[in-house]
């Protein structure tokens, strides 16, 4: 129960923290999370995505690659990875000390901070984010853009919280962060081109459900275990499009491999129509139409 509610306490973070801009072309990532108080995950880790993929995760103590079993020592500098582990394990350390005082009970503290940077489609270095959340919101967000920085900090946000020698780390941000982060990002684009590159073909199922007690019934479409993510999936009565608004779901999840399903779903009464389905899909040379 108490795993359950971490996780989504968790992920619930990681929506909260995501910068609301798009990112150029291609984007490297790094979420570290600090919780204090009794869990069974680690108090510190982090873990770096290329894009939609997964590449690394730091468990307290090692950097470990993720798919791809190859060595990976050459895309992320292990001095670099503990200079960035101990300042934020250290920033971490100081943001709970400062709210611990609140903490009436031994109620689980979970800090983050976002790191991201990006490439833009032209391969120039886009914009960079290092932003902290603490308790579910964010607190501070420093963007820096063609040179210029941008700190932004949330109203009723202990005046502690707030970066301390900000103008230090603003010099170490443009002359190390920052073009290490790009160097990583291009490192990681080369490694990983094969694993971005995949398609992996949807499995469609399209099902026709009677609810028993209403008379109704569900007509469903799932495309499940896609990469890359873009897809398109038309639900059709009589060959005819279905409108938006009658259907429900739409929504692109991942699974747990790193592959993503989505469903659309229509309410029907008994009736005589006849429903498709069809999915365009990189991976599908042509549309994929599938009918009952
Ligand atoms: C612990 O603190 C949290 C948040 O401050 C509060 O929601 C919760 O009810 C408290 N639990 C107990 C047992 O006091
Ligand atoms: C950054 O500079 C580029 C061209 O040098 C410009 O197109 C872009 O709008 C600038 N971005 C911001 C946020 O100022
Ligand atoms: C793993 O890394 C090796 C070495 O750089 C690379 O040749 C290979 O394509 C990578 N595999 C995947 C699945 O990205
Ligand atoms: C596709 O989905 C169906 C229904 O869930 C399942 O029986 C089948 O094994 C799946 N096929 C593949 C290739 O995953
Ligand atoms: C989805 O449809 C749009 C509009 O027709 C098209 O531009 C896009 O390439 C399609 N995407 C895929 C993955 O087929």
């Amino acid at each position: 129960m108490q795993c359950k509610w971490t996780q989504s306490y968790v992920v619930f973070l990681l929506t909260l923290s995501l910068p609301s801009a798009s990112y150029g072309s291609h984007s490297f990532w790094l979420l570290s999370t600090y919780i204090r108080g009794k869990t069974q995950f680690p108090k510190f880790s982090y873990t770096t995505t290329l894009d939609d993929i997964t590449v690394g995760y730091y468990n307290s103590k090692t950097y470990i690659p993720r798919g791809n079993t190859t060595n990976e020592d050459d895309v992320i500098d292990s001095e670099y990875i503990k200079g960035v582990s101990d300042y934020m394990y250290n920033s971490f350390l100081r943001r709970a000390a400062l709210l611990r005082q609140d903490s009436q009970n031994d109620s689980l503290d979970v800090y983050q901070t976002l790191v991201v940077c990006e490439l833009l489609d032209s391969d120039k270095p886009g914009k960079m984010i290092v932003a902290d959340a603490a308790r579910g919101s964010t607190t501070d967000e420093l963007s820096y853009i063609n040179n210029t920085f941008t700190y932004t900090v949330a109203v009723n946000i202990k005046q502690e919280l707030i970066k301390p020698h900000l103008e230090k780390f603003k010099q170490d941000f443009a002359k190390t962060f920052y073009p290490v982060c790009i160097t990583t990002l291009k490192n990681y684009l080369k490694k990983r081109r094969d694993q971005r590159n995949r398609k992996v073909t949807p499995n469609i199922t399209l099902t026709q459900k009677a609810n028993s007690d209403s008379g109704e019934s569900r007509v469903s479409c799932l495309a499940t275990g896609f990469y890359p993510r873009h897809i398109n999936l038309t639900l059709f009565r009589d060959g005819q499009p279905v409108s938006d608004h009658e259907i429900t779901g739409g929504d692109l999840l991942p699974n747990g491999d790193g592959t993503y399903q989505m469903r659309k779903s229509l309410e029907i009464s008994a009736d005589k129509h006849k429903y498709s389905c069809s999915v365009t899909h990189l991976s599908l040379d042509n549309k994929l139409i599938i009918e009952r």
